[in-house]
């Protein structure tokens, strides 16, 4: 039986995913800060999660945590990382930036080296993670969501870097949405919204093809292409 955690499973696409894993016959080690939330999805199929509470921003307590999960699970072989927040952010308001910069910087780079340790001593895993297409250009409007999601970015490519230096069969899947109808998805102007279970299905697909970068949905890579392509002197004018 495969072991999975995915921290961030309190809701949206996170949650999605362990359902979906969870029908695959996963054991799923599920993560967030909201308890209840957790408790109410472990008691939708109790055997298949086991569930832990906690804050990603706390890196003091956040790999005991997943120390005492995966002797729980009995073992990992694919972590996900869904956890991550983000706010508009017009007035530059630091605690909102700080907020953003703790849980998609320091606690998503807390998880990430935990998981890539553990599975460096193993010989193989499997490490995922929900960035965005938010993270190929800044946004006046969110600056410090598009900036941490682009170093999420860049960092799960580093990831992947040292997993093929160290010759190990470490994947590292970077998954990147447009926009999943999930409480994330904020503010007007928004197209292509995909439901959160073709989000889900996409990326199971892409986890279990071992894809190194996928778009949510598929046609955000139209976008992501058209956003890089964007001259400076056009973009800053946006
Ligand atoms: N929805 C979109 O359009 C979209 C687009 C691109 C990227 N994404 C990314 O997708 C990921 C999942 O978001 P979602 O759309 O599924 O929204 P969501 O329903 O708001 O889910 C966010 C998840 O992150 C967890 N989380 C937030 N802060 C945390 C913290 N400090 N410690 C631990 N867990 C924390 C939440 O759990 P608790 O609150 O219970 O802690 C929740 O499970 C995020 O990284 C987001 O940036 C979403």
């Amino acid at each position: 039986m495969n072991k999975a955690i995915i921290v961030g499973a309190t809701s949206g696409i996170g949650k999605e995913l362990a359902k979906i894993l969870a029908e695959n016959h996963y054991k799923v080690g599920i993560t967030g800060r909201r308890t209840a939330l957790l408790t109410e999805l472990k008691q939708s199929n109790p055997d298949a999660f086991c569930i832990s509470t906690f804050d990603i921003s706390d890196t003091e307590t956040s790999i005991l945590h997943l120390e005492a999960l995966v002797a729980e699970l009995d073992g990992l072989d694919l972590l996900f990382i869904s956890s991550g927040t983000g706010d508009f952010n017009d007035k530059l308001d630091f605690s909102i930036e700080k907020r953003t910069i703790d849980t998609n910087v320091l606690g998503f780079t807390c998880v990430a080296d935990w998981a890539f340790n553990f599975f460096e001593k193993q010989k193989h895993g499997h490490i995922a993670a929900i960035s965005s297409v938010a993270g190929l250009r800044g946004n006046r409007s969110v600056p410090s969501y598009n900036a941490t999601k682009a170093f999420q970015i860049n960092y799960l490519e580093a990831l992947r870097q040292k997993a093929k230096h160290l010759r190990l069969p470490i994947t590292i899947t970077d998954v990147r949405p447009g926009f999943v109808n999930t409480a994330m998805a904020k503010g007007d102007g928004q197209f292509w919204v995909a439901p959160v279970e073709k989000a889900g299905k996409q990326i199971f697909t892409a986890i279990r093809q071992k894809k190194k970068i996928v778009y949510i949905t598929k046609r955000w890579w139209l976008i992501a292409v058209l956003l890089k392509h964007i001259p400076r002197t056009i973009y800053d004018r946006l």
